[in-house]
């Protein structure tokens, strides 16, 4: 077991008041207990590796031998054979989080020598010895900053607390032994716990670098990048810690290396449907909003339709009753339309589902023999609306239109009916719809 007392005295030191910093996320996430212990699980023993051959510096104290007095003996090469994590546990606090654990069969080479001369003796020793420790606790707090937009960590307190060193000393005189443990064991017990805190400094501190390296922008496609600028300082509540971030999509910079930290492709490790929720994202309709204002000023929202799964219905031939003058002006030809967005889907999120509005200018072409020709523009408003949940590991959605409205812009072939128009847009939209498509 980790030594309570000392978590509960790194956790004291995270109360304090946190500065509350203006910003507007559009992405928050929530990382829980569980997402705490994952992280925890992950760092620890590789965090217990790095102890392993850590080095301390040579001690160097007086031992009193007998007749001679007081000489001056060297503890050198002093090197942890290698730690076990028996149990760790990570909690949060007010400030940034704490992390503790326990380590056992810990234990230590060393070696010891002195040498002494005077003009009426000259006497020296020298020997190795074996430490095993008794139980040890390392602790160490670690706090969370916005810098530029950047995540810092810091760590506030480290503390490693060896219980009792049992020393055993091979070579040189017996007699020396106890004096050598009396004037030794606490210095090595210091300077043990010391390397080990440093050692752990410096591993936050390359944490640290880690998260300071992290990009502030994550490709999407060669017109959208994510802002993934951290805003505010991260949030600590008792079991669960909250990251803002901008998450507006910004244009892509080209010129920039394709991260492989692509949109699409990432994949979360850990089950993200398991009944232990690590992570909670949210995210408000700014986000969407973005990209499809930058989807839109890239000429992205159209599509030339001449694909459909009714084929037939894109002939003149099909509708030479329905709409004679299409039929007579171009007898027998084939026909495209040409959907395009006429504004920027506008996004809204409601409970468990998103709506999107757009505005739609759909033209119907002829193909000639050598030419296209539009004859008709309807302009058409569609709400679709989708709804995402997690299934298993994946991430499922379900897509509905659920509103249209028609309305004739012009006309070279007389007036259109309605229904007509919703028989072959319901059969092209599904090829607009569909992911192969560019999806709106
Ligand atoms: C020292 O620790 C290592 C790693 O924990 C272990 O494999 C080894 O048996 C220990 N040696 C002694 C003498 O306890
Ligand atoms: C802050 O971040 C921006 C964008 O990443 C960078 O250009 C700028 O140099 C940074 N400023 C400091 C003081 O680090
Ligand atoms: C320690 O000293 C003993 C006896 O002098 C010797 O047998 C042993 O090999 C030494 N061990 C190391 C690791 O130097
Ligand atoms: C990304 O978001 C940050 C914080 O909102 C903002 O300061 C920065 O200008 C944004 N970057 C771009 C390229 O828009
Ligand atoms: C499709 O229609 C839009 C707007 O009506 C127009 O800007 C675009 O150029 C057309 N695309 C093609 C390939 O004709």
């Amino acid at each position: 077991m980790v030594t309570r007392l000392l978590l509960v005295l790194l956790l004291t030191l995270l109360f304090s008041t946190s500065s509350p910093a203006a910003g507007s996320p559009h992405i928050s996430a929530v990382i829980s207990q569980s997402g705490l212990d994952f992280a925890k699980d992950l760092l620890v023993p590789r965090a217990a590796e790095t102890l392993a051959q850590l080095s301390v510096p040579d001690i160097e104290r007086s031992v009193s031998i007998p007749i001679i007095g007081a000489v001056r003996t060297v503890a050198s090469r002093i090197v942890l054979g290698g730690v076990a994590v028996a149990d760790s546990t990570v909690a949060a606090g007010d400030t940034g989080v704490v992390v503790a654990a326990s380590l056992s069969s810990v234990n230590l080479t060393m070696e010891w020598s002195y040498s002494y001369s005077s003009w009426l003796v000259e006497i020296s020793d020298s020997g190795n010895a074996s430490i095993q420790v008794e139980g040890m606790d390392v602790g160490v707090s670690m706090g969370l900053k916005n810098k530029n937009g950047s995540l810092k960590l810091f760590v506030m307190e480290c503390g490693c607390y060896m219980k009792d060193l049992d020393i055993t000393l091979n070579g040189g005189s017996s007699w020396f032994y106890q004096g050598f443990i009396d004037a030794f064991s606490n210095h090595i017990r210091s300077s043990v716990e010391n390397a080990i805190a440093n050692k752990i400094v410096e591993g936050a501190s390359k944490l640290d670098l880690f998260l300071g390296g992290l990009p502030k922008e994550i490709y999407v496609d060669r017109v959208a990048a994510m802002n993934v600028t951290f805003i505010n300082d991260p949030r600590f509540s008792s079991s669960s810690v909250e990251f803002d971030i901008d998450g507006l999509f910004i244009p892509s910079d080209k010129t920039a290396p394709q991260s492989d930290m692509h949109f699409g492709d990432t994949k979360l490790a850990p089950p993200l449907g398991s009944s232990s929720n690590m992570l909670w994202i949210s995210l408000d309709e700014d986000v969407f909003n973005s990209v499809s204002a930058l989807y839109f000023k890239a000429g992205l929202l159209q599509h030339m339709v001449d694909k459909v799964p009714d084929q037939f219905l894109l002939n003149t031939a099909s509708w030479r009753f329905l709409i004679p003058r299409l039929y007579r002006k171009y007898p027998n030809k084939d026909m495209l339309l040409n959907i395009s967005a006429i504004s920027p889907p506008s996004v809204r999120i409601n409970v468990g589902r998103i709506d999107t509005t757009v505005d739609l200018d759909v033209t119907v072409i002829v193909l000639g023999s050598d030419d296209k020709v539009p004859v008709a523009c309807i302009s058409l408003s569609v709400a679709v609306s989708g709804h995402a949940s997690v299934s298993g590991n994946n991430l499922v959605g379900k897509v509905e239109l659920n509103y249209f409205s028609f309305d004739l812009k012009w006309s070279d072939i007389g007036k259109l009916h309605t229904g007509i128009v919703q028989v072959i847009f319901a059969s092209a939209f599904s090829v607009f719809l569909s992911p192969s498509g560019r999806g709106l």
